[in-house]
């Protein structure tokens, strides 16, 4: 277990900034995840907690230490690599006892731990067979027990489920889940799949070109996304602009040219009346013809999706493209092509987002 903070971390490879003045704390026995685009900086970081990267500027902390120039092997961290990096030529308990036998641990303890390792990630009776002779889900699990047969005080995984095929990553995604609670190892995780990072996570910090967007929960970060940036990267959320055109006490009157539709005021100071501001809302928010009309949009039906338990609709209202989700049997529905609809929201699920990138 170990508690990590990072201070003020940036990474420069020549004129890329991989990673920009990231500070974030990581508690002891969380399930922490870097989520964002390719190239946003994710493998960076995990490689500068690693030790395989030396930062530019800034600190980094773990359990009130300052390790930032501690080199990789004294720190009690295990790594699983983007592309899980096994040796081939090795049968799997020597890729598990890999990391011990270059600490020089005696060959009893080493039995003992690859044992272990294994048996945790379900891969006793493996020992013996290659990486060649594994499905890429037994590789996964591999290189797991591998970074796990040291003992780690911080465990990295880099997108490990990349490779897997959709059953196999659900599969693999609940045992790494399984693993970090029975465990309680500090996890700090990596993805560009946000359904992954919602699913798996204590923690999510969204990264957006070196920087951090926002750190919160899943559900903060699912249902207040702070930024355009982070609405539109979690989810199939609707993202307008509109003008202020009132302030009222915890609403705030947005105009979004094809109507009008009361907001929740931003946690922030309100915007004053005049500027352009993005609102976000939720498709599972926007009830077509809901019980309570007074805060709508009129608009027509574009597109009926049947999707099992939930029904896309799609709308257009002037310019504007609007997703609702609805259940399929709600009687919402039955709407089809061509007809009118008045979309309601609640104050509450209109969010103001804090930029207008
Ligand atoms: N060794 C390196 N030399 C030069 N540039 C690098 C190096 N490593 C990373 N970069 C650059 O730094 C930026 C961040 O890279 P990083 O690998 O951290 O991204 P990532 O978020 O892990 O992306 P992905 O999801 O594609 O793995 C990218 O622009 C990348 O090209
Ligand atoms: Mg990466």
């Amino acid at each position: 277990m170990a508690h990590i903070q990072l201070i003020g971390l940036s990474k420069r490879f020549g004129p890329v900034t991989a990673v920009d003045r990231v500070s974030l704390e990581i508690h002891d026995g969380e399930f922490f995840t870097l989520l964002g685009p390719s190239g946003c900086g994710k493998t960076t970081t995990l490689r500068a907690i690693a030790g395989l990267e030396t930062p530019d500027e800034g600190q980094i902390v773990v359990d009130g230490k300052d390790i930032t120039y501690l080199p990789a092997n004294r720190r009690r961290v295990g790594m699983v690599f983007q592309n899980y990096a096994l040796f081939p030529h090795m049968n799997v308990f020597e890729n598990v006892a890999f990391g011990l036998r270059a600490r020089g641990e005696p060959a009893q303890e080493i039995a003992h731990r690859v044992r272990q390792s294994l048996a945790l990630v379900r891969l006793d009776g493996f020992a013996d067979r290659k990486p060649g002779q594994l499905s890429g889900g037994q590789q996964q699990r591999v290189a797991l027990a591998r970074a796990l047969a040291c003992r780690p005080e911080i465990l990295l995984l880099d997108e490990p489920l990349s490779n897997l095929d959709a059953k196999l990553r659900e599969e693999t995604r609940t045992e790494i889940q399984r693993l970090q609670k029975e465990s309680g190892i500090t996890t700090v995780y990596v993805t560009h799949d946000q359904s992954e990072a919602l699913a798996l996570s204590d923690r999510i910090a969204v990264m957006n070109n070196g920087r951090l967007e926002q750190v919160g929960t899943p559900a903060e970060i699912y249902g207040k996304p702070a930024t355009a940036f982070v609405a539109r990267f979690i989810g199939q959320v609707n993202v307008l602009a509109g003008t202020v055109q009132a302030v009222e006490g915890s609403r705030v009157l947005v105009d979004l040219g094809v109507g009008r539709l009361w907001a929740e005021r931003p946690r922030s100071d309100p915007p004053p009346v005049g500027k352009t501001v993005q609102v976000c809302i939720h498709p599972e928010n926007l009830e077509p013809a809901g019980a309570d009309s007074s805060n709508g949009l009129e608009a027509q039906v574009e597109l009926v999706q049947f999707n099992g338990v939930t029904t896309l609709l799609r709308f257009r209202a002037g310019a504007v493209t609007l997703e609702a989700i609805v259940l399929s049997r709600s009687p919402a529905a039955g709407l089809r092509r061509g007809m009118s609809a008045r979309l309601t929201v609640a104050p509450e699920h209109v969010l103001i987002l804090d930029d207008a990138s």
